[in-house]
């Protein structure tokens, strides 16, 4: 489909001088200044680059005859002058908070004065960048049907639904100087969005792209418009990044930049560890938290399993919900515990906004996910939290975790391993102590939120260098101040 796409798109360019003047009308688009931006090697929209397939297909006709399409790429160049604070649309397909919707927040906070984020469907992630007050407008409230694991047909058939969004985003990007995708159908779209208005593409990777979590064409899609499209490709971490280059993707435009996070809100008071372990009615208890959406990759049943295994002070909460429609897995999570007499040592406590105080009252956090975790926000979380954890060996937790220095590693889908750690715990309360206080030291140094955005903002400067970024602004503007104070 990829192929098609482009085969597609490609004939556009040998026309886009010649309508890139003409085409604003049709839907009433104003018509906008031209950003100047390197377009990525290989682009089928690379000033002076050559259309490498030669078909035209009504789907091109129909994208090109809607937007409006600016000036060339060289008069572009020669106009650019000081540079500007960048504007960036941030797109994402959720109106859910999963860990790459959390991300989002912290990385668009800095951009929020000049900025939107775009959701594919309504919901409380939505609410919660409101809270953060970063402007954020719901884009379709018609779900998009293509899954992970869609063949051909199904993402085919996608298309046409696709059509109005692309529309209304495409109308929205223009008066943005970037798009930046941060899911994969965010990509899609982001990605036929940039061709058409020209605006640079920076694709943030939160997958890994391999067979074990998407369908070949998927794949294919997601590497395929990344490497035509995207003129970066940020990975949230080695594993991902890797993944991406294994799949097909182009190295070069890839950099790897781990999630950020606010070590302060991680600090929880002794009095209200004390009042949640009542209110939980866990006192005395052995703790053992899991802190995930409930998926059959996240593992929570390997958990169960291994929490029978252990004496009886052992006690599991698990926190998250089904948010993807896992419905099937909860009730099979539900038997289980009923299968082995759980009831009172397994607690489900469905999705809550207080993970800080719910792991503070852990003594051991455990992250179960039976295939590669891309990267695994809750480990690094209870790592800043104080608490031992226990991940298991595969895919970014292994950049996280060292065994036996800063937490545990086991291997995925082994209850007697896992059960095997928990009691370790229990019973060498200080050398745990010790990995969990190691833990937090270097997750606060590795992890902090004004590093990891500095990052980004350094990587978008490096890349499009006719803007400040918002960031870099801020700082100079606060240099500036220092100075005029000394003055
Ligand atoms: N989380 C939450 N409430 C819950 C369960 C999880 O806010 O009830 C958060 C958790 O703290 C973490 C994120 O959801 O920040 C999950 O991100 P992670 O990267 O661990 O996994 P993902 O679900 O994105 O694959
Ligand atoms: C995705 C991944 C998760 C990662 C998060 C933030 O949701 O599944 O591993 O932590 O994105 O990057």
């Amino acid at each position: 489909m990829v192929e098609a796409m482009i085969t597609l798109l490609t004939p556009v360019q040998t026309r886009c001088q010649s309508l890139q003047r003409g085409a604003t009308a049709v839907l009433g688009f104003p018509q906008v200044e031209q950003v100047a931006w390197e377009p990525p090697s290989g682009s089928p929209v690379a000033c002076g680059g050559k259309p490498s397939r030669s078909a035209g297909l009504t789907a091109t006709r129909w994208l090109i005859n809607r937007v409006s399409t600016p000036n060339s790429c060289t008069d572009a160049i020669n106009r650019v002058s000081t540079p500007k604070i960048m504007k960036i649309l941030f797109l994402d397909q959720s109106g859910k908070p999963g860990g790459a919707e959390l991300c989002l927040i912290d990385i668009a906070k800095p951009y929020r004065d000049r900025s939107l984020v775009g959701l594919f469907a309504d919901g409380p992630f939505r609410t919660l960048l409101q809270q953060h007050h970063i402007p954020v407008e719901v884009l379709t409230n018609q779900p998009i049907e293509v899954r992970k694991q869609s063949n051909l047909l199904q993402a085919i058939g996608s298309l046409g639904q696709l059509a109005p969004l692309l529309t209304k985003v495409i109308k929205i990007a223009i008066k943005y100087d970037l798009i930046y995708a941060n899911t994969q159908k965010a990509l899609v779209i982001g990605a036929l969005a940039s061709f058409i208005t020209r605006r640079p593409l920076v694709y943030h990777l939160h997958d890994i792209l391999s067979k074990e979590h998407f369908s070949q064409i998927n794949l294919r899609v997601a590497v395929n418009l990344a490497n035509h499209f995207a003129s970066l490709v940020i990975a949230n971490s080695q594993a991902s990044q890797q993944a991406f280059v294994q799949a097909g993707g182009h190295p070069k435009l890839t950099a790897i930049v781990y999630n950020g996070f606010e070590p302060k809100n991680y600090q929880t008071c002794e009095s209200n560890i004390r009042q949640l372990q009542q209110q939980l009615g866990l006192e005395g208890k052995f703790i053992v938290g899991h802190f995930s959406r409930l998926a059959p990759w996240k593992g929570q049943h390997i958990l169960i399993s291994a929490i029978a295994q252990c004496p009886p002070e052992v006690t599991a909460i698990l926190v998250g919900d089904a948010l993807f429609g896992e419905q099937d897995y909860v009730q099979q999570l539900h038997q289980q515990v009923a299968a082995l007499g759980l009831e009172h040592r397994v607690k489900f406590l469905g999705f809550r906004s207080d993970i800080p105080q719910l792991m503070a009252v852990c003594d051991l956090v455990a992250h179960t996910s039976t295939s590669a975790e891309p990267f695994g926000r809750v480990i690094v979380e209870a790592m800043l939290c104080g608490k031992p954890v226990v991940a298991t060996k595969a895919g970014g937790a292994m950049e996280l975790v060292e065994h036996g220095i800063n937490g545990f590693l086991v291997t995925p889908g082994e209850p007697e391993e896992l059960a095997q750690v928990i009691n370790t715990c229990l019973q060498q309360a200080e050398i745990t102590a010790t990995i969990a206080s190691n833990a937090r030291t270097s997750a606060s140094q590795r992890f902090d939120v004004t590093a990891i955005n500095d990052s980004i903002a350094k990587l978008l400067a490096s890349k499009f260098s006719k803007y400040r970024t918002y960031a870099q602004a801020t700082e100079n503007r606060t240099t500036e101040d220092t100075e005029d104070t000394e003055e």
